[in-house]
């Protein structure tokens, strides 16, 4: 049996998809317009699924900020934090980061995926245990697939079914670390956090919370969910990436723990791997103060997320519980998705499709994230396309 032969399955699906529309798998981004709007086959497209929450991966003051540190610094760090890999911007910006959440201590690293597996792999290992939403992204997963603790999933956002397994873990007298997400990132909803913070006081575990798609977007300064919830201080690990709303790419743990700096010599997806470049850290910096110092950017973002919101409620599309920056519209039939996200395409939207198994329960979804930078003309198109494909295409979705 050849080496690529386990593959085959995968193969067909993907030819079998390529009939729908053969562009999914080859969508290149020719030229990048803003931050809202690209070229694709050589048409201008209103980027409805980028994740670029503030629209800061354009601002000149970032922009910058990063080409100053390429000339200052180069272009690269060419080491590992441990071993030549730790400038005085990572040292910088941790701080910022730990002064922005109001925690002692703040670990970054080269990725938010990075960043998740690390926490996640290092923090509980044999004997303990980690009790994870199941609609937790894959990087949480790997994480847990490479620690050596034992992983117990509960129901998305159920709290019955957590404190179930909570109270069965009781007699156990290990360290429990519970990990869910703020926006999740798949049908934009929250974690019930307020509930989770009771339950996670009443047994004595730990929370770490990833707030990849809430840093910027959630909370009044920004800080996310734990924020907006008003449980900070019951969450002991908050992690975040740069890649959504700062528009760069990185990612960070940050905790009160005074022995949260074991870490950088515990875990070997911070030691064995290059630091980020001086240019990231760099914008990451001003991003950050940008965010910080411009609320406005947060509130043009979720006026756009209710307007959407609103306007796709209205076609009678399956939307998720509640309005926000994440808008994932639901279908049944993969089949006919491929051929409404080729639809949307081709009015000048582009969404992400997402297809099972990637999906929470098995339905194709059709994702859009808006960003703060999106003018209302612009998000008034996306919902006028969603209407035409919802005319065109009226019982498969
Ligand atoms: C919830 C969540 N956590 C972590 C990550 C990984 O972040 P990054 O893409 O910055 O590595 C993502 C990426 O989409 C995400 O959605």
């Amino acid at each position: 049996m050849g080496i690529f032969e386990k593959f085959q399955k995968l193969a067909e699906t993907r030819k079998a998809l390529e009939k729908n529309s053969s562009e999914f798998f080859s969508v290149v981004i020719e030229k990048v317009i803003s931050p809202t709007e690209v070229i694709i086959n050589g048409r201008s497209v209103v980027l409805a699924g980028g994740n670029n929450y503030l629209g800061l991966t354009f601002n000149a003051e970032c922009i910058r900020a990063a080409c100053d540190a390429v000339q200052k610094d180069g272009t690269g760090t060419t080491g590992s934090r441990v071993a030549n890999g730790t400038y005085s911007g990572h040292v910088a910006l941790e701080q910022e980061l730990s002064e922005f959440f109001g925690r002692r201590k703040t670990i970054i690293f080269s990725t938010g995926y990075i960043a998740c597996m690390a926490m996640v792999s290092t923090l509980v290992g044999r004997d303990e245990v980690i009790l994870l939403d199941a609609d937790c992204h894959a990087s949480i997963y790997d994480g847990c697939r490479m620690g050596g603790a034992e992983v117990i999933r509960f129901r998305h956002n159920d709290i019955q079914d957590l404190e179930k397994r909570l109270h069965r873990l009781e007699n156990r007298k290990t360290n429990v670390l519970i990990v869910v997400e703020g926006l999740y990132s798949m049908m934009g909803d929250r974690a019930p956090l307020a509930d989770i913070a009771v339950l996670k006081r009443r047994y004595g575990a730990y929370l770490l919370i990833d707030e990849a798609h809430s840093l910027g977007v959630l909370g009044e300064t920004g800080r996310g969910l734990a924020e907006e919830a008003g449980v900070e201080d019951s969450v002991d690990f908050i992690v975040g990436t740069f890649s959504k709303s700062l528009g760069a790419i990185g990612g960070f743990c940050t905790s009160n723990h005074p022995e949260f700096d074991l870490l950088r010599y515990a875990s070997r997806a911070y030691i064995f791997t290059a630091s980020s470049s001086p240019s990231i850290i760099a914008s990451t910096r001003m991003a950050l103060k940008i965010l910080r110092s411009q609320p406005e950017l947060k509130h043009r973002l979720w006026n756009h997320a209710h307007l959407l919101y609103q306007r796709l409620k209205d076609l009678g599309l399956s939307l998720g519980p509640t309005p926000g920056p994440i808008i994932a519209v639901c279908c049944e039939n993969p089949w006919k998705t491929v051929e409404i996200w080729r639809g949307l395409l081709d009015h000048g939207i582009y969404v992400n499709m997402v297809l099972p198994p990637a999906t929470p329960d098995g339905r194709a979804l059709l994702r859009c994230s808006l960003s703060s930078l999106h003018t209302r003309e612009q998000v008034e198109k996306i919902g006028d396309a969603f209407a035409s494909l919802k005319a065109k295409h009226p019982n498969d979705w």
